[in-house]
Order: C-alpha cells, then sequence, then structure tokens
C-alpha cells in the first residue's frame, strides 16, 4: 500500500506539472492514493476553483487539503459545501463551509482518514492547532475509524510542525507539513511508526520566490514598486512524499522525500 502526498501545486506551471505527470507517477510507483495541497493552484496561485479541482481529480488525486489562502477564490465558499474531497483546515473558526476531516475509500478499498489543520504562528487567525489535534485524538483511532491516516499540517514554523509529528506519531500513517513550499530534508519513522516530513516543498516553478515571479517578490522586499503579485511560469519541479505503509498496523514501512523535474530535478 503506497500513499503520495504532494505539496502546494502553485499557479498554471505547477498545475499542468501535475496534468501531465501524476497518471504515469501512480501507475510506474504503484500509488493507491494520492493528496495533494492546492489552496494555490489557480492560475494567479490563490486559492483554488472548482474547475481546478476538477482537473486534479480527473489527473488522480483522490484528496485536495488547502490552508490560510482556502477562500481566495470566493466560488470555494460554496463549492467546498458540495465536494467532499476537497479540505479546509480542521482549526478554523466555527461555523465555516466545508470540513477539515474525511474519510476517503482507495483504489485499493482500504479507508483513509484525511485531516487538514493550520498552524497558529504567524497564521491568520485560527483555533489552537494543538488543541485541536488532542481533541481529534481522543475522537478517532487508527485501524478503528480508519485503516490509514493522513495529516496535512499547513503551518509557518517548523517547530510546530515537528511537535505535531511527536503527538501523532503511532497514532497517524503520516504526518507532513505544508505551507513554507520549500521541500524540508527530513524525511523519516518516528520511533511510533508515523512517517513524517517538515515541509513536503511546493510542486511549482522554483526559479521563484516561494512559486511567486522573482522579480516583482524582491522588489516587494525592497520596497520598490512592484505590480500585482503573480506566479511564476517557469517549468515546474513535483515535489512530496511516498509512504509504503503496513496494512496490519496503519503505519509506515518506509517514506521517501519525493522530486520530480524542474529546477530541483538534479537532487533526485
Ligand atoms: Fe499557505
Amino acid at each position: 500500500m503506497k500513499i503520495l502526498f504532494l505539496g502546494d501545486v502553485v499557479g498554471i506551471s505547477g498545475r499542468s506539472m501535475v496534468l501531465s505527470n501524476l497518471l504515469s507517477k501512480i501507475k510506474n510507483e504503484k500509488i493507491d492514493f494520492v493528496v495533494i495541497n492546492g489552496e494555490n493552484a489557480a492560475d494567479a496561485g490563490m486559492g483554488i476553483t472548482e474547475e481546478v479541482c476538477k482537473d486534479l481529480f480527473n489527473c488522480g488525486v483522490d484528496v485536495i487539503t488547502t490552508g490560510n489562502h482556502v477562500w481566495d477564490q470566493k466560488e470555494t465558499m460554496s463549492h467546498i459545501e458540495k465536494e467532499n474531497r476537497l479540505l479546509r483546515p480542521k482549526n478554523l473558526f466555527e461555523p465555516s463551509p466545508g470540513r477539515g476531516f474525511g474519510i476517503f475509500t482507495a483504489k485499493n478499498g482500504m479507508n483513509i482518514g484525511v485531516l487538514n489543520l493550520m498552524g497558529n504562528v504567524f497564521m491568520k487567525k485560527c483555533e489552537d492547532a494543538f488543541e485541536a489535534a488532542e481533541k481529534f485524538i481522543k475522537k478517532y483511532e487508527l485501524k478503528v475509524d480508519y485503516d490509514f491516516l493522513l495529516v496535512d499540517f499547513h503551518a509557518e514554523t517548523t517547530s510546530e510542525k515537528v511537535a505535531m509529528g511527536h503527538i501523532f506519531d503511532g497514532k497517524a500513517t503520516l504526518v507532513v507539513g505544508t505551507h513554507t513550499h520549500i521541500p524540508t530534508n527530513d524525511a523519516r519513522v518516528l520511533k511510533g511508526g508515523t512517517a513524517y516530513q517538515t515541509d513536503a516543498g511546493m510542486c511549482g516553478d522554483y526559479d521563484s520566490v516561494i512559486g511567486m515571479n522573482k522579480d516583482n517578490s524582491i522588489n516587494k522586499f525592497l520596497k520598490k514598486k512592484s505590480t500585482k503579485h503573480f506566479a511564476a511560469t517557469g517549468d515546474a519541479s513535483l515535489c512530496g512524499v511516498i509512504v509504503e505503509c503496513d496494512i496490519e498496523t496503519g503505519l509506515a514501512k518506509k517514506v521517501e522525500n519525493f522530486i520530480y523535474g524542474g529546477e530541483l530535478k538534479n537532487s533526485q
């Protein structure tokens, strides 16, 4: 049983790389379930649209997670109510449209829980991520409520992400960070059997500033005149993790950093 998690897809270039490569990767790597963070997948790199969701589902994505940019496209507030494969962070203030957790069926018939949480440091205000995690752990159990559990923790700081990995150790198949758009080199199976990586990295053009046009972003930092923020358009790299799962325990046997194509291709 193999699960692929892909980090934040950014703009047209990130999306087209996913659309043209994912189906062959699923076949070649014998992937049973795919989760992708899609909160930057719309053309400009902000939010996600119904059409973009459809394209991602059609090319093999099973579930789309999000984060602080979830509502950047107004249509998402109504679309998320109809599309249960699109998640928003579970710890958004209630009432919020949509859901932050779901149980889905993989191609091989196994049940996969997917939980989306958002960090509290340098992020939009939301409920405490760690209280939300504790509540979740009290309510749900691996191998009772689902065969496998994936947690996308959309957060800015590495300390929050590592702590969340340890909290779910032995209780989730994978805890992976998103949002910072740079893949970290710490993929490992934690002591209790949970696969972990601090940030999956983005699926986007790395000749950029975290997926956005680099000249424009640099001008902003230099406080010079800049145009509206827009996504970089060069060749994208696909970044994420592949987890080999233990069907008996629901935990991870092995986790590997996955990087393909674009600027980062040489690090494969
Ligand atoms: Fe984000």
